[in-house]
């Protein structure tokens, strides 16, 4: 009998990057209370909306009996934290500026700032799309806003991060490390406080077009904002107003690459990204608790809260409540998903929403329309290490290019072009791909079937078949296969080369969202290459859904390894990428026969698969110059290099090959099989 869940089973290190298995652990034992009934967990969406809406809930989270002194950072009134009159007095001198109509005419200014920073991305080759695209967007859109000098950035980016960092719930802290992170946030509040104490100074002497001028002219009902208010207020929009959106960009982008299919969509369809927002909203909402203190004897569900007990709210478990999201952890930017709680709900619901969502639907739309080919660098994706406002903190990614922004007339048609561009280069890429791509070797099959212990007639599940070149060996040994591509022209190409077997069928579909008909179970779920594109708080689960009590979950796929005495013609190659300014298309020089990167810990840190085994393989094969190049043509990042570049490598490979006296260069290729037995029960039970 697995142990209650508790709310500190959040702090896991592991659930920083997927916290979904715990937090839907935390949803379906809640509502419930610890510590003696101080500290009550709300997941389910019924409740937590409920709550939200409750006068009894208050948010002055300082007055609950959890809070300790040193929670409080600074006696600045901000009215997140207060409850009504204050509240509804503070809110509403500043509502107007952040109503859906006045942010709607900050698009053009929100457009051209994306346009910028994906101009500069392009000029340096790189992108890491945190620091690159989803942080300074929307910090140059609040400043400017505000009325706060953008370059100010660096001053005041250590001090909201540090106020950011201390909403997060104090766990797992020695009371030095609490007493350490309050005095942080103090210190950083003491000097924003200082920092907007001068800047009004200056608005006061002479006014300006901004929300700051506003502010201090305001008045409602006759109510002026004491000095105190204005500088709360202003602390409150500038960090509320940037460290959250950044994250829901992240957030977005992070999905989209996971679902090459959901970003194939946005591609050919812009209109679906204010969709892909507010799915994003709900499947990985960048805020992942709201705090409120429970008065009167309030009631979450059916339990009666203690006097000023502290309440957490997760608005990240209610956005995969099975009970109002059907498949929940399926991400379809097509679903529709309006009614999620990622910006709360009633009285303190996210006054920052329309602003956010604006941002957010211009920055995916441009990274879909002018980003070509991304790639995400898994090995690269680090989270910032904050519980509560969760999201990456480093999110890299390869890819073929960054077209140009053009006048807004023509960006639609540009991004059209290039479209229809790649789409063309694809099709050509299906037919030759099954031809140069490598045949991974018979023993790694016969290792996969005596490992799972398939008997013929076996059911198997293919997740992302590409042109069926891992089908095919499973499908000669006389399997029953389903393959799901979801690439049309892949699926094609797949159909084509599988016409043979009456047993093996292609469905043009993604596995994230793809069921099997009613009933149907398999013995194998497997993924060769395919795997790493699957979003893996999900792509486990459904694994273990779909496969039979006793079934086994295979994943491998082909990289390039280098042995110590490995054919010199790779090496020397290297320079050539480097002379024609394309380093980074070349092979990394990584991994050593037998030393790959062992899967295991990943399959089994999902609890949905056990006793893992992984076998490496390694095997060469001898291509002539025009087999090699075949090869290189199947890579997206060497269809999109620029002629020149692409005739200068072709014809060194050509030049240094000829010289050879058989022609040809030894490649040595290697695998890492890893092999799972589907646990017996779901690790949630
Ligand atoms: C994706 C981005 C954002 C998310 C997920 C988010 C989330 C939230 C949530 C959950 C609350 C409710 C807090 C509570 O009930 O205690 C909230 C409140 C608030 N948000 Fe946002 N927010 C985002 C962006 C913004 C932006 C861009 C701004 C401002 C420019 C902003 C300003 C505020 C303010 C002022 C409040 C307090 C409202 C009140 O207490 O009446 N937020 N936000």
């Amino acid at each position: 009998m697995p142990r209650p869940p508790e709310f500190k089973d959040l702090t896991d290190p592991a659930a920083l990057a997927d916290p979904y298995p715990v937090l839907a652990r935390l949803r379906e034992a809640s509502p419930f209370a610890e510590s003696d009934g101080a500290f009550v967990v709300a997941g389910r969406h019924a409740d937590v909306s409920a709550v939200l809406r409750d006068p009894d809930a208050s948010s002055e989270r300082g007055t609950s009996l959890i809070a300790t002194q040193s929670a409080r950072p600074l006696e600045l009134p901000s009215f997140v934290t207060l409850d009504a009159p204050d509240h509804t007095r503070l809110r509403r001198l500043v509502s107007k500026a952040f109503t859906a109509r006045t942010v709607a005419r900050l698009e053009p200014r929100i457009r051209a700032v994306t346009d910028e920073l994906l101009d500069a991305a392009a000029a340096t080759g790189q992108l890491e799309v945190v620091s690159q695209l989803a942080y300074p967007l929307p910090v140059r859109i609040i400043c400017e806003l505000l009325g706060v000098p953008a370059d100010d950035y660096q001053r005041f980016a250590g001090w909201s991060g540090a106020l950011a960092h201390s909403l997060q719930p104090q766990f797992g802290l020695t009371e030095e490390e609490a007493e350490a992170s309050a005095r942080s946030a103090r210190a950083a509040a003491a000097e924003f406080a200082a920092y907007f104490r001068e800047l009004i100074a200056v608005r006061r002497a002479r006014l300006a077009t901004d929300l700051l001028s506003d502010m201090i002219t305001a008045e409602s009902d006759g109510d002026k904002l004491t000095e105190n208010e204005l500088v709360g207020t202003c602390i409150l929009l500038l960090v509320a107003g940037h460290e959250t959106t950044a994250g829901l960009i992240a957030n977005a982008i992070l999905a989209l690459l996971r679902h090459p299919g959901q970003l194939a969509l946005l591609g050919a369809d812009p209109g679906l990204a204010a969709g892909a927002v507010e799915e994003t909203l709900r499947y990985d909402a960048p805020v992942l608790m709201i705090p409120r203190t429970a008065r009167n004897g309030m009631r979450v569900g059916n339990l009666v809260t203690r006097d000023s007990a502290f309440v957490a709210l997760l608005p990240a478990a209610t956005g995969r409540d099975p009970d109002v999201f059907p498949n929940p952890d399926i991400f379809d930017i097509r679903r529709g998903a309006a009614n999620h709680l990622a910006f709360g709900a009633g009285p303190h619901s996210c006054l920052g929403a329309p602003l956010a969502r604006l941002e957010a639907r211009i920055a995916i739309e441009e990274f879909a329309a002018r980003v070509t080919a991304p790639e995400l660098d898994v090995g690269a994706l680090r989270y910032r290490p904050n519980l509560n406002l969760r999201s990456p903190d480093r999110l890299v990614l390869t890819f073929a290019g960054i077209t140009s922004a053009r006048g807004a007339e023509t960006a639609d048609d540009h991004a059209r072009a290039d479209r229809d561009r790649l789409k063309v280069t694809f099709d050509t890429v299906a037919d030759r791909y099954h031809q140069a791509r490598p045949a991974y070797p018979e023993q790694l099959y016969d290792a996969l079937i005596s490992l799972a212990g398939l008997r013929p007639g076996a059911r198997l599940l293919e997740v992302g078949c590409g042109t069926g070149k891992a089908t095919l060996p499973l499908a000669e040994r006389g399997f029953a296969i389903t393959c799901l591509e979801p690439g049309a022209h892949l699926a094609q190409a797949a159909r084509r080369n599988l016409a043979a077997f009456d047993d093996v069928h292609v469905v043009e579909q993604a596995f994230e969202r793809w069921e099997p008909p009613a009933g149907e179970r398999f013995d194998l779920v497997y993924a060769a290459t395919a795997w790493h594109w699957i979003d893996p708080a999900l792509g486990y689960q459904l694994a273990w859904r779909w496969l039979r009590p006793g079934g086994h979950l295979s994943v491998w796929g082909a990289v390039p390894v280098f042995p110590g005495d490995g054919d010199p013609f790779f090496r020397g190659l290297q320079e050539v990428y480097e002379e024609i300014g394309a380093a980074g298309q070349a092979d990394a020089w990584r991994f050593a026969p037998g030393e790959l990167p062992d899967i295991r810990s990943a399959i089994e840190g999902s609890g949905f698969f056990a006793g893992t085994v992984v076998r490496q393989f390694d095997w060469e094969i001898s291509y002539t110059a025009e087999e090699y190049i075949a090869l290189l043509d199947t890579f997206s990042s060497h269809i999109d290099m620029a002629d020149a570049q692409r005739d200068r490598l072709y014809g060194e490979i050509r030049r240094r090959l000829a010289a050879r006296p058989g022609g040809q260069a030894r490649r040595r290729w290697g695998a890492a099989l890893g092999v799972a037995r589907r646990a017996d029960t779901h690790p949630a039970s």
